[in-house]
C-alpha cells in the first residue's frame, strides 16, 4: 500500500472544519434555488471559478456570500450531512466541527433553526455512518464582544448540544483579548475553549489565546513558530494545534506546501492534526490534505500515524473514547 493511500484509510478525527466552509457550489445552487434567493454566478463552474484568494479576507468576503442562501432547517441538515457523508470516505471516525451562528442571526435567521438542523443531521450521521461528533460555537471576531454575549445569551438553552466556544473570521486587528468576558463566560458555563490565532496574526495573538483567554487547544497556531519561548510554552502544555495545510496554501499563509511547517512542528515535539477548515472552497477534505502533505514533505508512515493519533488524543472526546482510537 502506498502512504498516501495509507493516510487516507487511517481512522482519524476532524478538529477544525467550518460547516459553512464545506458548501459545496452543486448544493448551494440548489439550496438557492429551492429557497427562491438570486446567487451572482451562472453556474458551479462559475463559483469555483471565483476561489482564487489571496488573503483570508478575500475568502471570507466569498465564504459568507455563499452562506446567505441558507435559511431553513432543511438546508442546515443538508448541509451538514453532505459533509458527513463526504468524509466517511476518509475514514473520519469523529469530527468536532465550528458553526457561525451570527452568520444566520444577522440575516434574521432563527439561532433555533440553524441549530436544529445541524444536529439532526450530526445524529443521522452517527446512525448513518458511525461518525461520532461535537459541535463548537464560533463568534466572529470582527464583531464587537457585545455581539458574542448575544449570541452566547441565544445559545443559552443549548448548552448541552455544543461541548465548546471557537473564534474565528478576519483575526488581523482582532486580537484574542478582545473576547477575554465572553471566553470566561463560556468557561464558567463549563464549555470547552477553542480560537484561531496565528493564521495570519502573529505569535502575540497565540500567547494571548493561551494566557487571556485559556483555549484548550490553538486553531492554526503557523505563527507560534517565529518565537522559541511560545514553541516551548505549547510543547510543555501539551497543546494541540488544528493546522490545515490546503487553506493554508489557498490563502497563501504558505507559497508552497513543501515549505509548509507542519514537518517542523512535529521535529519540534508540537502536537499538530491535519484538518481541513472549509473543504469546499480550499480544494480539499481531510483525506486529501493527509495526501498532499504525505507527499510535500516527504512523511514518513510514523508521522501520519502520530498525526492521526493527535487528532483523537486532542480531541473533546473522554478520555475512555480517546484511549479506545490510540
Ligand atoms: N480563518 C478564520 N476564519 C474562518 C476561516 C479561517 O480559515 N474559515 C472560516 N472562518
Ligand atoms: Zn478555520
Amino acid at each position: 500500500m502506498d502512504l498516501k493511500t495509507f493516510a487516507q484509510a487511517l481512522p482519524k478525527a476532524e478538529l477544525h472544519l467550518h460547516l459553512e466552509g464545506s458548501f459545496e457550489p452543486e448544493l448551494m445552487f440548489a439550496i438557492a434555488k429551492r429557497n427562491k434567493v438570486e446567487i451572482p454566478y451562472a453556474s458551479a463552474e462559475d463559483v469555483r471559478a471565483a476561489y482564487r484568494f489571496s488573503n483570508l479576507q478575500d475568502f471570507l468576503d466569498i465564504y459568507y456570500a455563499g452562506a446567505s442562501v441558507l435559511l431553513a432547517e432543511q438546508d442546515f441538515y443538508d448541509l451538514t450531512y453532505a459533509y458527513l457523508k463526504r468524509i466517511a470516505a476518509d475514514n473520519v471516525r469523529h469530527v468536532e466541527v465550528f458553526f457561525d451562528p451570527q452568520t444566520h442571526t444577522e440575516r434574521g435567521v432563527a439561532f433555533s433553526t440553524v441549530m436544529i438542523g445541524i444536529t439532526k443531521a450530526l445524529s443521522d450521521g452517527q446512525k448513518d455512518f458511525g461518525i461520532s461528533s461535537k459541535l463548537i460555537l464560533s463568534f466572529l471576531r470582527h464583531l464587537s464582544e457585545e455581539d458574542a454575549f448575544k449570541t452566547f445569551e441565544q445559545a443559552e438553552p443549548y448548552l448541552d448540544w455544543f461541548v465548546g466556544v471557537g473564534l474565528d473570521s478576519s483575526e488581523k486587528g482582532h486580537p484574542p483579548s478582545k473576547f477575554a468576558r465572553v471566553f470566561a463566560a463560556a468557561r464558567e458555563a463549563g464549555l470547552k475553549l477553542v480560537a484561531h490565532a496565528g493564521e495570519e496574526g502573529p505569535p502575540a495573538y497565540v500567547w494571548e489565546a493561551l494566557d487571556i483567554l485559556k483555549v484548550d487547544r490553538i486553531d492554526h497556531g503557523n505563527r507560534s513558530l517565529e518565537d522559541p519561548k511560545l514553541v516551548e510554552r505549547l510543547v510543555k502544555d501539551g497543546m494541540t494545534l488544528t493546522v490545515c495545510p490546503l487553506s493554508n496554501l489557498k490563502l497563501c499563509v504558505v507559497n508552497d506546501l513543501k515549505q509548509h511547517p507542519l514537518k517542523k512542528m512535529l521535529d519540534l515535539g508540537l502536537k499538530p492534526t491535519i484538518n481541513s477548515d472549509d473543504p469546499a472552497f480550499f480544494g480539499g477534505y481531510v483525506g486529501e490534505n493527509f495526501a498532499a502533505v504525505t507527499e510535500a514533505l516527504n512523511l514518513s508512515k510514523a508521522e501520519l500515524i502520530t498525526l492521526a493519533k493527535n487528532s483523537f488524543s486532542g480531541s473533546f472526546l473522554s478520555e475512555a473514547e480517546k484511549q479506545s482510537w490510540l
